[in-house]
């Protein structure tokens, strides 16, 4: 029997093979893009910049861009902000400063993500294992700031054990044996920042290895 004028409104038109299939990709790109975008975004909202800095340099998005190859580093915070960091300046053994890249030239300081703020310290040359070596400047090494579990700042300091602690859950860190896990349930060691000395001050000979930051799932 042929289907009434109202109950064929109601009915969908029928879809082509291609058509569907095209759809449903369509659904699976969008689930894609949206996890994607989650992704992106959650860290973006641990790296929102520090009121102060942000102020600081606000409009410009180079304060943002990860460290450069060429970049010294400098105090994020404190009378010295903004003044490239010696290598004589770090005494060895003391707790790590918080520090982020600069530009040498222009003086533009890389502090609009948090992603960029990472823990230098001085240990004794032959402290380092040989890995770590490679990454340091006369015992100087530099860490990501960002814990690998769930992006708490590294903020503490065991003088004793000579670890870089994440007071959230815990986790340390060792930072002679390139940020190795020696605690806690952090998943993967910090991304250290290589470094060289130039003229006596620190700088960054290229980007960081390993992820910085933590990962979803
Ligand atoms: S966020 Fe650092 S230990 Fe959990």
């Amino acid at each position: 029997m042929p289907a009434s004028p109202a109950r064929a409104r109601r009915s969908p038109p029928a879809l082509s093979a291609p058509a569907r299939e095209s759809l449903h990709g369509l659904g699976a790109c969008t689930r894609r893009a949206l996890l994607r975008a989650v992704a992106t975004l959650l860290p973006l909202f641990w790296a929102r910049p520090e009121p102060a800095a942000a102020a600081t340099d606000a409009g410009s998005d180079d304060t943002a861009k990860r460290p450069q190859r060429g970049d010294a580093l400098t105090a994020l915070e404190g009378e010295s902000r903004g003044t490239p960091l010696r290598i004589d300046a770090l005494e060895i053994g003391a707790p790590p400063l918080l520090a982020v890249p600069m530009d040498p030239e222009s003086g533009l300081i890389r502090d609009g993500s948090r992603l960029n703020q990472v823990r230098v310290l001085r240990l004794p040359v032959d402290a380092l294992n040989a890995e770590t070596g490679r990454y340091a400047a006369e015992g100087v090494v530099a860490y990501s700031a960002v814990c690998s579990h769930t992006g708490c700042p590294v903020s503490e300091w065991n003088a004793e054990t000579r670890r870089l602690v994440c007071p959230c859950h815990g986790s340390e860190f060792d930072p002679a044996a390139r940020a190795k896990v020696e605690n806690g349930p952090a998943p993967r060691r910090l991304a250290v920042l290589p470094l060289r000395e130039r003229d006596g001050r620190i700088e960054v000979k290229g980007g960081f290895r390993g992820k910085v930051g933590f990962s979803l799932g």
